[in-house]
């Protein structure tokens, strides 16, 4: 088992520099699965979750070449014989899901295990399907697998989504792509790696506008072109190391990030009392500051990320005073709580609300990292906390952040992974 060890309590010093974004990362490379040409990614985080998702389309028959962060991908003689997803390659990532709206598209069937649920909640996907059923494609449940088929498309094909959701805007904006009739979408989520996949779809050669705030009108077409296209910056790494600066009082430079998908964190971050100077649209420096405490609640992107939840409460430990965090998102992602509290916190949950005591110092001790963020939030309050901080089952750090040892301990951090 790997495991993760800190000396906590030392400032950093440096630069960092953030990687490509996993998730737009995923949700593209699922849509390769629409290309006959070459499609050519750059920037691509090369982690757990992108190596699943690669292991997955080289099952459905592509090729793939990996040189650094640069994938290029193209078709081999396979590709088109199986539309089957199995449990082994989609089990331990929940963005295997993302290739059904592709498939669909490309193929007109589709078989793909379901995700099941997370630690962080049930993580359902009535929303993917009932877009699905919506333009005409047959689905049902049978062994664990999602089996669809499209024999016929509805003529007429406008669909408001009942709850916003990233996975289920990613798999309708695919399953459209390459069906001849208009597809018009409502009430989509608008995240940067939505913005993102939109982005290299039209660079691709596909019509797809918005009419609205959370409105879209794709117009498909039979083939897209061959491309070379560049992955936005992962915004949660960014805003994870803004944190890392902050919780450890230290003036970090965070860089190649895009200044404009980090503003929410910002504003919670001066909020909390932490300054961040714009260098450039791409680089910021954290001047810390004496926390003060921040209460806030997870909601759909322009508002608080779910995904910046658990380490901006690693934050709120070390404020002078009393925060509440309301998780909005996802049901059970207070996981990090049962942890943060080993190492003295004084958190309490109630439903979704997570009331943290801003106690100004941690203990050292040995904890489990449970899902992505929660792990991070456990190094990130190691790094402020004086002492010896293990933190075992790091497998879920290594789906999604790259190369955080090396980062962090350029930076001056006393970090190393060991494996037992
Ligand atoms: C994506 C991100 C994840 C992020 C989350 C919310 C990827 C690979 N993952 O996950 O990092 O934390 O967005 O920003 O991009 N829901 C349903 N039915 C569905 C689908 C979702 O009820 O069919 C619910 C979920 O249980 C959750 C909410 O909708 O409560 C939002 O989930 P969603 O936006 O779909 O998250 P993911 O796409 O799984």
């Amino acid at each position: 088992m790997k495991k993760i060890i800190i000396y906590g309590g030392k400032k950093l010093h440096g630069n960092i520099n953030v990687s490509g974004s996993k998730n737009s990362s995923l949700a593209i490379l699922a849509s390769s699965i629409l290309f006959e040409k070459k499609v050519v990614l750059k920037n691509v985080p090369i982690v757990e979750d992108i190596k699943t998702m690669i292991k997955l389309l080289i099952y459905l028959g592509k090729n793939i070449k990996i040189k650094r962060n640069i994938i290029e991908i193209t078709n081999s003689k396979k590709f088109g014989k199986s539309f089957i997803a199995p449990y082994d390659l989609v089990k331990t990532m929940r963005a295997g899901i993302l290739v059904l709206g592709p498939l669909i598209s490309k193929f007109k069937k589709a078989k793909v295990s379901l995700p099941g649920g997370c630690a962080i909640g049930a993580r359902p996907i009535d929303l993917h399907l009932k877009f699905l059923q919506s333009i005409g494609v047959k689905t049902y449940i049978d062994k664990g697998y999602v089996i669809s088929k499209l024999n016929n498309i509805k003529k007429k094909n406008i669909y408001r989504f009942k709850k916003i959701s990233v996975g289920a805007t990613v798999n309708s904006i695919l399953a459209s792509c390459l069906i001849s009739n208009k597809i018009i979408l409502s009430n989509i989520a608008i995240e940067p790696e939505i913005i993102d996949l939109i982005k290299f779809l039209k660079k691709a050669g596909l019509k797809i506008k918005f009419l609205g705030k959370r409105k879209i009108e794709i117009q498909g077409k039979k083939n897209l072109n061959q491309i070379s296209y560049d992955i936005m910056p992962d915004r949660i790494e960014a805003g994870t190391y803004m944190i890392a600066s902050a919780v450890t009082n230290s003036k970090l430079t965070i860089k190649k990030l895009n200044i404009n998908h980090v503003q929410n964190t910002i504003n919670y971050l001066l909020k909390a009392n932490i300054k961040v100077k714009k260098i450039n649209k791409n680089s910021v420096q954290i001047i810390p500051g004496k926390i003060k405490s921040v209460s806030f609640k997870t909601s759909p992107y322009p508002g608080f990320a779910s995904d910046m939840q658990a380490q901006f409460m690693s934050l709120m430990n070390f404020a002078n005073g009393t925060s509440k965090i309301k998780e909005e998102i996802f049901e059970n992602r207070f996981l990090h709580v049962s942890e943060l509290n080993r190492m003295g916190a004084d958190i309490s949950i109630m439903k979704n609300v997570a009331t943290i005591k801003g106690i100004q110092k941690l203990k050292a001790a040995e904890v489990m990292a449970t899902d992505l963020r929660a792990s991070v939030s456990l190094v990130l309050a190691g790094l402020a906390t004086r002492g010896k901080t293990v933190i075992n089952r790091i497998y879920h750090l290594e789906r999604g952040y790259e190369n955080l040892v090396y980062k962090l301990k350029n930076c001056g951090a006393k970090i190393k992974k060991i494996n037992v």
